[in-house]
This record gives structure tokens, sequence and C-alpha cells, in this order.
């Protein structure tokens, strides 16, 4: 059928045409973001989950509702090797420019702005003062002491304070929240601490790998108090059927009934695997409706493309000793294998596997769901593992 009608959009990030099963997430959204600018307490959410699983593109409606409501968003995506600071600086600098120019002088935007200035030369990032622009002394004593956790509680609290001046709101959305550093995590949920405390009108939102439930719990422990983490996980059938059916009704098409069970089998209602095994379904069907036969025919090339592609990008980054754990832990198969599993198959002590355990963790390949088990962050890695390295070669 014709290819420029395909309704779907496998790709990272890219708005699904059909946003299903999330809408109480989206409602858990709204209840934060209305009492939080009403000073009642409610914990901010962290969305969990694995790879591909939709968590950017909720997050970016998320973001959207959140701007509806009248909040400021500040959206970043976090990386291995860049600082939260760094991240964060420019659209906190915009944000308190955006609140000066508003009718009227506001000392406690003034104020946002000299503790935003004070709190880079403690942080030491290295932005010229031109390029910041900020016509205004720093605020001398208040967040420079190079201290991240204090500093950080005490540019939100001037930020915040700015805000309620104007009578607005702010929302941090941070998207791969796992890739903050452990101090960085800290600072973080301890600014969040301290927002709750003032009863502040500023929220994060998040999301990012599992592991980071363990991360935010190691780092605070008052982190479960202040933070919910919703599972964002596969659809369930009668989601991944909408998600395949209601975009094709729209454009007069649909899926047989034994088409749909096949797609649903196949990518366990993972709605990234959901997107791909769409869009080639309706390119190689010639007409209505799309049979099982097409999505047979299909699968050869989405498996083919996410081979070279989705899978094969993250297999290459991997040494081989990480190669050879990440398939005995495919041998294993389920979902948590256990560590000592693994050495017994690779035939070594489980102590000389932890550096590779910890390295194939930090690459975000893998999490520890429970203590002593290591799961896939990516779903069907397993079965690509075992596609790529048909046998489990024991010798090296
Ligand atoms: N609720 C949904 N229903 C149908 N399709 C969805 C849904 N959520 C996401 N998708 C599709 O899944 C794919 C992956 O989405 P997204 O990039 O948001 O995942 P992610 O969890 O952020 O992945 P990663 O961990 O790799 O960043 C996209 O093609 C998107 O269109
Ligand atoms: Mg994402």
């Amino acid at each position: 059928m014709d290819h420029i009608n395909n309704p779907f959009s496998p790709g990272a990030g890219s708005p699904p045409p059909e946003l299903v099963g999330r809408d109480h997430i989206l409602e858990k959204s709204r209840i934060l973001l209305g009492r939080a600018r009403q000073g009642r307490s409610e914990k901010s959410l962290l969305l969990v989950g694995l790879r591909g699983v939709g968590k950017t593109v909720l997050l970016n409606e998320v973001e959207r509702i959140t701007r509806e409501t009248g909040y400021y968003t500040i959206a970043v995506e976090a990386h291995e090797n860049k600082s939260l600071a760094a991240l964060l600086m420019p659209h906190l600098r915009q944000l308190l420019f955006e609140l000066d120019r508003m009718k009227g002088l506001s000392s406690k935007v003034r104020r946002g702005l000299g503790v935003l200035k004070s709190f880079i030369s403690g942080i030491k990032v290295k932005i010229s003062d031109i390029e910041l622009g900020i016509d205004i002394d720093p605020e001398r004593g208040t967040a420079d002491s190079g201290d991240l956790e204090v500093d950080l509680s005490n540019l939100f609290i001037a930020v915040a304070e700015a805000a309620v001046d104007r009578k607005t709101a702010v929302a941090l959305l941070i998207d791969e929240i796992q890739y903050l550093s452990e101090k960085e995590l800290s600072a973080l949920i301890m600014a969040m601490h301290k927002m709750q405390q003032r009863k502040l009108p500023l929220v994060l939102l998040g999301a990012g790998l599992p592991i980071l439930t363990r991360l935010a719990g190691e780092s605070k422990s008052y982190a479960e108090r202040l933070f919910e983490f919703p599972e964002i996980g596969p659809l369930s059938d009668l989601d991944a059927t909408k998600a395949l059916q209601d975009p094709v009704l729209r454009a007069n098409v649909k899926f047989s009934a034994d088409a749909i069970k096949e797609i649903i089998k196949l990518t366990q209602g993972y709605p990234y695997f959901i997107q791909e095994w769409g869009y080639q379904s309706w390119n190689h069907a010639e007409k209505s409706p799309i049979s099982l036969v097409d999505v047979q025919r299909a699968t050869k090339t989405v498996t083919q493309r996410l081979d070279a592609n989705f899978f094969k990008v993250r297999f290459d980054r991997l040494t081989s000793r990480e190669k050879r754990y990440l398939r005995a832990m495919a041998e294993l198969k389920g979902t948590g294998q256990r560590s000592g599993d693994i050495a017994n198959l690779l035939g070594v002590k489980v102590n000389s596997l932890g550096p590779i355990r910890a390295n194939l963790i930090n690459k975000g390949m893998i999490y520890s769901p429970t203590y002593g088990d290591v799961a896939f962050t990516v779903p069907l890695f397993d079965e690509f593992m075992i596609r790529t390295m048909p046998k489990l070669n024991l010798q090296k």
C-alpha cells in the first residue's frame, strides 16, 4: 500500500499515531501539576522503563500538558558526559529573563538572576559574562559554595520564588535521568526535597532506565517519599490492538485478527516494535485487510532492519567479554537471570564477572531488578544475541 500514507512512526522519540495505554500517567501528571501549583505536596514522577517502551514520547506529551497548564517548562536530556549544571543553566537563564521581562519590576526575579550568576561562579562552568549577559551583581555567598547539593537547592529556591512572584510555576523535565552522576542525582533529590518543604511550585518529571529506582534510593533514603516511579511497560493485548488498528482504520484499512495476534506475539507488546511491525506490514500489504501473510513477509524485513540498526548499534559498543556475558544471559532466558548461573555457564567464578557486569550496567545494557539478578534493558535483545552469536563459545 501507499508508503506515503503509512501512519506508523518507528523511531526514537517519534510520536506514535495513537498514544495508547498511558492515560493513568497523564492523569497522575495533571494531579501533580495542579497540586504543586497550589503549594500542596505531591510526589514527583520518575517514569521508568526499558528501551523503546515509550518514555520519551510520554514525557513530551506530559510537557505539552504542562505548558497548557500555564507552567514554564525546562526540558533536557541527560548525557554521560555533560554536567547537570551545564545542561540546566541556559534554560534557567532564559526562564529568569522571561520572568524579568514581564510587566513591573520584581526583586525576586532580580535576585534569581544574581543567584544564578553566583551559582555559575561556584560550579566553575566556563561561560563568559558576555555569553551569560546578566548585568547584575552575583549574590555572593548564595549558591556558590562549590558543593552542588547546597548550591543547586539554593538556586532552585531562588528560581521558584521568582516564579511565585510572577504567579507562575516551573516544571523540570529530564529524560535519560539515569545518566546523572551520583553526586548530581543526590543534589537534585535534595533540591526537590527543599521545594517540597517550602511548598514551592517547582516540580520534577523525569524518565529513565529501571536502574533509576535503585540509584535514587541509594543516593538518598528519603527519595521514595519524594518520588513515585511509575513503570512504563509493554502494552496489554487490548492496547496493542488499539495501537495497531486505530491508526489504519482512519485510512479505511484494517488488520485481520490473526495478523494482529501475530504482531502481538512477535513484539510482546513493546511499543517500538509495534511501530516497526505495523510500518512494514502496511508496506508489504497489497490491500486491506492487512493479513497474517503480509505480517509474516514483513517480519523478515523488520528483523533484518532491527538487527542492522537498533540492536547492532548497541552490540558494537561491547567488548568481546561483554558480548559473551550477554550471550550467556540469553542462553538462560527469562527475565532476571542469576549472576551465579551466568558464571557457571561461562565456567568462571562469579566475582571475576563483577567488572564486566558493572560496565554493562554503565553502558545501559543491563540492570539489576533484584539483588544478584541481572536483566536486559533492551527488549528482545536475548533473541538477537542468539541470532548473532549462535554458539556460546566457552573456550575464550
Ligand atoms: N503508547 C504508545 N503506543 C504506541 N506506540 C508508542 C507508544 N509509546 C511509544 N510508542 C512508539 O515507540 C517508539 C519508542 O518510543 P520512545 O522513543 O518514546 O521510547 P523510549 O522509552 O524513550 O526509548 P529509549 O529508552 O530508547 O529512549 C516510537 O516509535 C513511538 O512512536
Ligand atoms: Mg527515550
